[in-house]
């Protein structure tokens, strides 16, 4: 029989793709989405590129009981992805309380829910904003976790601080927690990806946007940063390799082979690439000219960070493969597929 889990956030960007990946590695997956910064479509998407389309509830994760209900009407789950929530730090700003409770009190929820039903392990979205601006490049896990710079940023703190607690306290579960560092692109199907609501606030959706017609102009936010050209450096990696880390990480807490109940790693390519980089590297890639003209810096942004993913790479086996020039491609190729079907 397949092994059930239950994927919060699963229409959502990383969600859908994890999705297709445990589908493809055997797994019976369980969604369950409020569809706050999503909607059904998605469903049809994964189904088109797995032949498979997923339970779905449309569900908060604030929602104890809803949350219980499929624990009910689904016995035997046997772990959890934790992708629901809101993750706008420009919002988060504006909205702290809403962010604390999207982002708390879902995890609270089932964290609290899962020795009732005997859940083995949660895989929980952790983000590399945790470091804030590391002093030591490329960065580890032990880098020291600095004082967060947004209420998104300090929910992310917060929720791997409630897993660590829990773990120590003993409760019966494992945890890996996976620290993020800048996911682009899109399936290579292009029948799922990104979709912003509205503006997007992230770079990529961004470009593609501007390069589609739909903004006149990109932003870039910075050239006077201490980088070679003056913008700034993210590690930009592939969904789909960071999609299939999911499944090792939970492959690992099912089949027993944490060497701890609770794990960090950090998932990026170990490269560096500046915005200005980013954008050559996408007109290269498509040859689709982005207008884009020099601004301000924007409040709040790392100057650099990019990952040491060795620890990924060693223990879970896992390495980001794709280059970001042929990223960046499935995520124009996704850009043209919303222009198709008449969304964007
Ligand atoms: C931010 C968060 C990250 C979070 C992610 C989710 C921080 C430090 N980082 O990532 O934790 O998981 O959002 O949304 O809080 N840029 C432009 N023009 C644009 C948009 C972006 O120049 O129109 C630049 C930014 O200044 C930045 C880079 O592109 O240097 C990447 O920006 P973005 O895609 O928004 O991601 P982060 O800010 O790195």
């Amino acid at each position: 029989m397949k092994k059930k889990i239950l994927v919060t956030g699963g229409t959502g960007y990383i969600g859908s793709h994890t999705v297709v990946e445990l589908q493809a590695a055997g797994y019976e997956v369980i969604i369950v989405d409020n569809l706050s910064n999503s909607n059904k479509d998605v469903l049809d998407g994964i189904e088109k590129i797995s032949g498979i389309r997923p339970v779905f509830y449309e569900t908060d994760c604030n929602d104890k009981s809803g949350l219980q209900n499929i624990f009910i009407e689904h016995k035997g789950i046997k772990g959890i992805i934790h992708f629901a929530a809101s993750k706008a730090v420009g919002e988060s700003v504006h909205n702290p309380l809403e962010y604390y409770r999207n982002n708390i009190v879902t995890l609270l929820n089932l964290l609290e829910l899962m020795p009732e039903y005997h859940i083995e392990g949660i895989v929980f979205s952790s983000s590399c904003t945790v470091y804030g601006q590391p002093d030591i490049l490329p960065v580890t896990e032990d880098a020291p976790i600095k004082p967060a710079l947004s209420p998104y940023g300090n929910t992310k703190q917060i929720n791997e601080e409630i897993i660590r607690d829990a773990i120590y306290a003993g409760l019966p579960f494992k945890s890996i927690i996976l620290r993020y560092f800048n996911p682009i692109g899109a399936h290579p199907s292009a029948e799922i990806g990104e979709l912003p609501n509205g503006v997007p606030q992230n770079l990529v959706p961004f470009v593609t946007q501007t390069a589609m017609g739909i903004r006149q102009e990109l932003s870039v936010f910075g050239d006077d940063y201490d980088t070679p050209d003056g913008s700034c450096i993210r590690d930009y990696i592939n969904v789909v390799d960071l999609a299939k880390a999911h499944v090792i990480a939970m492959n690992r807490m099912l089949e027993d082979k944490s060497e701890d109940n609770l794990e960090i790693f950090n998932l990026g390519t170990g490269r560096g690439v500046s915005v200005l980089e980013l954008i050559s590297a996408f007109e290269k890639g498509t040859g689709v000219k982005v207008p884009y003209k020099i601004v301000g810096r924007r409040e709040g942004d790392i100057e650099k960070v990019w990952a040491n993913p060795e620890h990924a790479n060693k223990v879970l086996g896992w390495t980001a493969k794709e280059t970001v020039e042929d990223t960046l491609i499935t995520a124009w190729n996704w850009q043209n597929k919303l222009r198709e079907r008449g969304i964007q």
